[in-house]
């Protein structure tokens, strides 16, 4: 998706350094706008150095190419981070006096403002006003947060946090129907199952769900219907809306079940447990009664990915079907043969082959991942657990109806 993200004058400025990072963290292309008094508070080339792309807030460089008017089409979203008093009344009045406002005037884009000011300055009936203005022709205005200010002062001004501006800028976005998986239903299983042994113990495994709640959130961020799956997570679901808590496989087998052919792609990043006690028991284990030895005696869980893939084939789905694979590796050649067996051997649309190797991945904020359809395209995808999931969404849509005819053949 592409973001055009205005900064007008204001102390807050450097703050949108978190925003250019939230958005680009997610895979979205950023070009940033700043006004001539935004360039007094934050420098040109930070903005660049962030955003990887050029900043040229003059209207009157490049006109050849008509950018005025070009930015404003391109965008998928408009985001003004900080919003000055200033701005809002030039904005609210229609002004098309510096780059920002020309692209503002022109964009269909949904577009969002954060204003930041003393508490004096957003209560004005002037400011208030021209929210007011705003707000009825359809821009998103945020409330400022309240707390310290520049000076000595406390109050409402504050420019909200770079991630809540990101995370609803994300959610405009894709309520407009803009990214590539927009109107597509995608199921994501996350986290580890834990299969019981008696009331207080389990069976488990080292997933935390990070992995897997970041594709969540990035397939959010690309237009799609989320539900999410999860198995135990030690990580926040906040931005995801259709969450379903299971513990152990068998449960994340019958939800999976029971989703499978309302979805347009599965995507397993769960940990499942292969095994599970044949006979829990009821009252907890006591060493005094099982003394030295005891023997635990364990039966096959389903394999939910195999199965969602028979029925697949067996029902006429039309639902791409993704396994994760976490192989103990050590070099990227052995991934890559281990992915594609693992592949082969699944059958399912596509793979992704993390190393496990040396307590890589488990709980880890970087990973990577050799990522293999079975069309034969690879990717080899590294970095921080989001930038990753944005990887694997924008890999997946990339395949989708490549994949659609694999598994009538
Ligand atoms: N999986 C599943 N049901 C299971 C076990 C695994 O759906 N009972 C899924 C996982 O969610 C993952 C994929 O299968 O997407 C690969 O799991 P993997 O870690 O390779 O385990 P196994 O399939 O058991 O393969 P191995 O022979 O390496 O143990």
């Amino acid at each position: 998706m592409r973001v055009l993200l205005g900064i007008t004058g204001g102390i807050a400025a450097y703050k949108a350094t978190g925003i250019i990072r939230g958005f680009t963290e997610a895979g979205h292309s950023v070009k940033v706008i700043p006004t001539a008094n935004a360039l007094r508070f934050i420098g040109a080339t930070t903005l660049e150095a962030l955003s990887h792309n050029t900043v040229d807030s003059d209207l009157y460089t490049d006109v050849d190419s008509v950018k005025h008017v070009a930015l404003g089409q391109e965008a998928d979203l408009v985001v003004v981070a900080p919003a000055s008093a200033a701005f809002l009344a030039r904005f609210a009045a229609g002004l098309a006096d510096d780059l920002l406002l020309n692209a503002l005037l022109v964009t269909k884009a949904p577009v969002l403002v954060a204003p930041a000011m003393h508490t004096e300055m957003w209560q004005n009936p002037a400011t208030v006003a021209n929210v007011a203005t705003l707000r009825a022709r359809g821009v998103t205005v945020l409330d400022p947060a309240s707390g310290r200010l520049t000076g000595a002062d406390t109050g409402p001004g504050r420019l909200p946090e770079a991630e809540a501006i990101v995370g609803l800028g994300l959610s405009l976005a894709a309520a407009q129907g803009a990214g590539i998986l927009a109107g597509k239903h995608i199921l994501v299983t996350a986290g580890g199952t834990q299969e019981a042994i008696d009331p207080v113990r389990f069976i488990g495994n080292r997933s935390s769900g990070k992995q897997g709640v970041a594709i969540a959130l990035a397939a959010i961020a690309a237009g799609a219907k989320v539900t999410l799956i999860g198995a135990n997570l030690e990580v926040s679901t906040s931005g995801i809306a259709n969450v379903i808590s299971v513990n152990t496989a068998e449960q994340l087998h019958d939800q999976v079940d029971l989703l499978l052919a309302s979805t347009d792609v599965l995507i397993m990043a769960a940990a499942v447990a292969d095994y599970r006690v044949a006979n829990p028991l009821p009252e907890k284990i006591k060493r005094s009664v099982a003394g030295e030895h005891l023997e635990l005696s364990l039966v096959a869980n389903p394999d939910i990915l195999a199965e969602s893939v028979l029925r697949v084939k067996n029902e006429n789905l039309k639902t791409t079907v993704v396994g994760f694979a976490a192989e103990t590796a050590g070099s990227l050649e052995r991934l890559a043969t281990l992915a594609s067996v693992k592949l082969a051997s699944k059958g399912c649309h596509m793979i992704v082959a993390n190393d496990v190797s040396q307590g890589q991945v488990f709980g880890a904020d970087h990973t990577s991942a050799y990522l293999l359809s079975q069309t034969g395209e690879s990717a080899l995808s590294q970095g921080t657990k989001q930038q990753v999931a944005s990887q694997i969404v924008n890999f997946v849509a990339g395949q989708m109806s490549a994949a659609a005819d694999i598994l009538d053949q």
